[in-house]
């Protein structure tokens, strides 16, 4: 019995992957293997491997990843077409059966469709989070945590000790979340809790990036084979158990407060009794605060990171963003926001490191909506749709010497990361563009340029920094970056 029903689910697929051939419009691509399709050819470094299929195939390609079509944009143009031109088609979002835990899907801004409650979303994030004016009144509390990163490598440097720097980075982002919500530090420099947090966010993280059967055979998903969901479940209910514990201990404390927070959580609160258009409750807000940290802390640790790395594997080029600092700033006054847009060379090292490593290198993936016509293409309804931002920032018939670290081609050109320039995507574009984006951009510039200012740096053991990546949902270093901060003043 259980023998027949396995053939007949085999000779379904079989006949099934025959049959739905794509249209003679369909982009091309490589040969789609029964059953499994393209999922061999992914290898351990899809971004690259996707890159590589892609110069045989053109910019708009398509693969099938088990059942599932998928496109493969790698060119600016094929870009504008997806996030500009066709920008509301393609706005959908492939889920994941991982981001399904705990109803993750239906609640996460970043996963939810486009429509009313996305928007309301969008407009919370637009207004009560990132305007200039909500950043601006919290610039104070970003000053604090860049400092407190910089006692700690004054610490680290006084006793000649190598700082785990993607580690650094990470508490110092996750605390400026944690700040910029709830007013308090949830994570130490040195303790057992900031591993444990640190574990929860990087392993959901990397339970969200793995590769999973389930998804390329949805009908599958009920039995979980590689138990990633079980997993997804686990990490995410760590996380919103913490989040859910400080959220209700704040509500029931606020009639006692005897000064207002000023945090998002007040704001929350705020909106949630004044305005009827928030109707937000508990859970809501818990999967709310869940998207800020997932999206924020792991993408401005990886970016910290990598333009670390650059900078020591290039010293020239760390000497000059350290005498840019030295003559804009001078010698013994602390980096400030306001410096920002006097320290054209920092801001192009952060470009520069964007293009490289983009942290997201697929951007989020997209589902279009209906069929779509994209040039001479025909892209069917509900194909996942994956925009290889790695490829563009590595191509190079846009970039000469695409795997040299050199700020300097950002110094005389007007490219921005703002969504509009079509070379350098690292934070997406059009309507489901990165929200962060505008707190992103101050927290790497002042994280980065109060590193550089206040310390010279050496690498563990004299040994040259290694620059591997390894793929996942974001991209990160494979071996993690260990420097000794010296002390400048
Ligand atoms: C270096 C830092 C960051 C990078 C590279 C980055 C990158 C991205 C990318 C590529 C997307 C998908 C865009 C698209 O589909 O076109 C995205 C979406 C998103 N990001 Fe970021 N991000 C960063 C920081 C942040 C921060 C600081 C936050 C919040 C505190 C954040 C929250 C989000 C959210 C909520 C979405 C989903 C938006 C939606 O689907 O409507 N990100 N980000």
């Amino acid at each position: 019995m259980a023998l027949s029903l396995l053939i007949a689910i085999i000779v379904s697929i079989l006949a099934w992957s025959h049959f739905c051939r794509p249209s003679r419009n369909f982009p091309p691509g490589p040969y789609q293997f029964p059953i499994i399709g393209n999922i061999l050819q992914l290898g351990r470094n899809p971004h690259k491997s996707l890159a590589d299929l892609s110069k045989t195939y053109g910019p708009v390609m398509s693969l099938k990843l088990g059942s599932i079509n998928t496109v493969v944009i790698s060119s600016p143009d094929s870009a504008r077409l997806v996030l500009q031109e066709h920008d509301q088609a393609f706005s959908g979002r492939t889920i994941s059966a991982a981001a399904e835990a705990h109803g993750f899907d239906k609640i996460s801004l970043a996963l939810i469709p486009v429509g009313e409650r996305w928007r309301k979303l969008r407009k919370l994030y637009r207004e009560q989070m990132f305007s200039a004016r909500r950043l601006d009144g919290g610039a104070g509390v970003r000053r604090e945590k860049v400092q407190r990163l910089i006692d700690y490598l004054r610490k680290c440097s006084e006793s000649g000790r190598a700082v785990d720097l993607g580690q650094a980075a990470f508490v110092t982002s996750f605390n400026l979340m944690s700040a910029t919500i709830f007013s308090v530090d949830l994570i130490e420099f040195e303790s057992g809790t900031t591993q444990h947090l640190k574990e929860t966010v990087e392993g959901l993280m990397t339970t969200l990036g793995t590769p999973n059967v389930a998804d390329f055979f949805p009908f599958l998903k009920w039995l979980d084979p590689q138990r990633i969901k079980k997993r997804s479940e686990f990490y995410l209910g760590r996380l919103l158990g913490v989040l859910g514990g400080i959220i209700d201990e704040r509500f029931e404390s606020r009639s006692m407060e005897l000064e207002r927070k000023n945090d998002l959580l007040a704001v929350i609160f705020d909106l949630m009794e004044e305005s009827d258009e928030y109707d937000f409750n508990f859970k809501d807000i818990r999967h709310l605060f869940v998207d800020l940290f997932v999206g924020g802390s792991d993408t401005t640790q990886s970016t910290v990171e990598w333009a670390m790395t650059e900078l020591l594997a290039n010293p020239e080029k760390m000497s000059n963003a350290k005498n840019e600092l030295k003559s804009v700033i001078g010698e013994k006054k602390q980096v400030e926001e306001s410096h920002i847009s006097r320290l054209p060379y920092l801001q192009a090292l952060i470009k520069e490191t964007l293009r490289l490593h983009p942290p997201v290198p697929f951007l989020v993936p997209r589902q279009v909506d209906r069929e779509v016509k994209i040039g001479d293409y025909i892209i069917p309804q509900h194909s996942q749709v994956f925009v290889n931002a790695w490829a563009i920032g590595s191509d190079s018939s846009i970039w000469p010497n695409p795997t040299s670290f050199k700020p300097e081609r950002f110094l005389n050109n007007n490219i921005e990361f703002k969504g509009q320039d079509f070379e350098l995507i690292p934070f997406g574009s059009g309507r489901r563009m990165c929200p962060g984006l505008p707190l992103a951009d101050r927290m790497l510039s002042l994280m980065l340029g109060s590193m550089l200012h206040n310390f010279e740096w050496e690498m563990e053991g004299g040994v040259r920094p290694d620059t591997t990546d390894e793929f996942g949902m974001v991209l990160h270093k494979a071996v993690p970056l260990k420097v000794i901060p010296l002390c400048c003043f």
